[in-house]
């Protein structure tokens, strides 16, 4: 066997050691390159005569020829085996079984607001919205709120500017309807309300649900039958109610209902009383043949009631263990 075809046979074992391009390139060098094997015979063709120069640069030139398709063969070879690598690695098992998606439930707070809309809904009320972005004037000033009443403070109201907050109460509603509705007026209203306080009992966000009616020869009984309708229907059982005469600016006389606890302890869950005839004047003079009830319900404390719940907090903390219990 010829030299060169010894030089050919061992630079195929050698490429099929080759696992990688970098090593193909220290191959090609060695063979190809400037001071590689190929160029070294051309150099020492140097010292033949003319027509073996001939002869053997024929025989050099196929040396190379072979060695250059060796590479092409065997650099084809490593990248389909790559690409072999990727699509086998990054193949996908359809035969696995699927993640299943967890359905979640109704928040409690949704429940029991929706609960109380249905009772009033049945009873005539028409539900409507308001704004949680509110001024002066409709949260306090129509309100019949005095100036330095404590509810205006900084500790207790969230101020936007000197003018616009965030709602202490649903009460601006009663301003709101009163302005574009003509009695008789029947609505209720749900939404989030907004005070600088946080412990077990408060939480800086909280929901009301406010009512209003707007009628001929309204009174106070009318009001106390219609509350005490509701509860028992919400709660659905026997249950102790009281009704605690109390204060509001924005009604006269006023009243709060507590209801009995597990622990034998009093909870108040609503405030409610006649229009005050201060806050019909405010709106429009004319409202003053009419009177009026109004009432505002806390929901979370509703809610705590039904469920048995100590801690205000856990409605707004969002912990899944405490959710799901609500499926
Ligand atoms: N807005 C009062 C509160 O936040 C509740 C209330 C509403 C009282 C309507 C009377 C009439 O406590």
């Amino acid at each position: 066997m010829s030299d060169h075809n010894k030089i050919i046979l061992h630079a195929k074992k050698e490429i099929n050691l080759i696992n990688n391009i970098k090593e193909l390139n220290i191959f090609k060098v060695k063979y190809l390159g400037k001071k590689g094997y190929i160029s070294l015979q051309f150099l020492l063709l140097k010292k033949l005569t003319t027509k073996d120069k001939i002869k053997k640069s024929i025989i050099i030139n196929n040396v190379k020829k072979q060695i250059k398709e060796l590479i092409k063969k065997r650099k084809n070879e490593l990248e389909y085996n790559n690409i072999k690598f990727k699509l086998l690695s990054e193949k996908i098992d359809i035969s696995l079984p699927g993640r299943s998606t967890k359905i979640g439930s109704q928040h409690p707070i949704t429940t029991v607001i929706n609960d109380i809309e249905k009772f009033f809904i049945k009873i005539g009320f028409k539900i409507t919205e308001s704004q949680e972005i509110e001024d002066i004037f409709h949260n306090f000033d129509a309100l019949n709120i005095s100036e330095n009443h404590p509810s205006r403070t900084e500790q207790d109201t969230f101020w936007l500017n000197k003018k616009i907050l965030l709602r202490t109460q649903t009460s601006n509603i009663q301003i709101r309807i009163m302005k574009i509705l003509n009695p008789p007026i029947r609505i209720l209203t749900s939404g989030k309300v907004y005070r600088n306080d946080y412990d077990k009992k408060h939480t800086p966000m909280f929901h009301q649900i406010e009512g209003l009616l707007i009628d001929n020869n309204l009174n106070f009984l009318e009001l106390k039958g219609i509350l005490s309708l509701f509860l028992k229907s919400f709660f659905n059982k026997k249950l102790k109610i009281r009704f605690r005469p109390s204060y509001f600016p924005f009604t006269e006389p006023s009243l709060e209902i507590d209801i009995l606890g597990k622990n034998n302890k009093w909870i108040e869950v609503l405030g409610a009383g006649i229009v005050h005839p201060n806050v019909l004047r405010n709106v429009n003079p004319n409202l003053l043949k009419y009177s009026g009830l109004a009432f505002g319900i806390g929901v979370e404390r509703l809610a705590m009631l039904r469920y048995n719940i100590h801690d205000i907090r856990l409605f707004f903390e969002n912990d899944i263990r405490f959710l799901k219990q609500f499926k």
